[in-house]
């Protein structure tokens, strides 16, 4: 297990963490590479209850001193064919740009890949943008073969 900054906890969120999840939408964007991107914004309360309800839903937060560190966010996603049930697709991380390069980023792929031992997932994949992908790789990351394409519907 990799060593977290002295204080710094991870813990996987549920229900009963809205308002955790909504303080951590109020400063998002100092989680982004660029802390002047705009904020995301705050689902409501009973819509963060029904985020954090959904059972494909994974959602670590790391805290120090009550205050958000980092979060990570994933996917389960159920596979139709043989082998292990499900994959997770890592959807979104950020660590606090005050607390980056100290070990949080790591400490909470270890904490999903913790879940993925204990659930019988093998497999994690993540569309990195290019200043993560370095991490990425220090994680055990590797380039797959493809594209990763989007559509956006306007
Ligand atoms: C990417 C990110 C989550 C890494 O978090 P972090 O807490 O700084 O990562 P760690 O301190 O655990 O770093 C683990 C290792 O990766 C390396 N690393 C961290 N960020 C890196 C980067 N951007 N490029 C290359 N290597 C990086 C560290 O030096 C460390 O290496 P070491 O163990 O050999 O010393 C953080 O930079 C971040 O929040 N970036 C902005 C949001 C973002 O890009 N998210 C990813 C979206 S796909």
């Amino acid at each position: 297990m990799p060593v977290l900054p002295s204080g710094v906890t991870v813990r996987r969120i549920g229900p009963g963490d809205a308002a955790s999840l909504n303080a951590l939408a109020r400063t998002d964007n100092v989680f982004d590479q660029d802390p002047a991107t705009e904020r995301w914004g705050a689902l409501t309360p009973d819509g963060a209850r029904d985020f954090l309800s959904d059972p494909s839903v994974l959602f670590w937060l790391a805290e120090a001193d009550g205050q958000v560190v980092g979060f990570l966010h994933c996917y389960v996603q159920r596979r139709r064919s043989s082998g292990p049930w499900a994959e997770l697709l890592l959807m979104e991380m950020g660590t606090h740009a005050d607390w980056r390069r100290r070990g949080i980023g790591r400490g909470m792929v270890a904490a999903m890949e913790a879940w993925m031992k204990e659930n019988g997932v093998a497999e994690v994949w993540v569309p990195a943008n290019t200043y993560a992908a370095g991490f990425y790789r220090k994680c055990g990351f590797v380039a797959d073969e493809g594209e990763i394409l989007v559509k956006e519907l306007h």
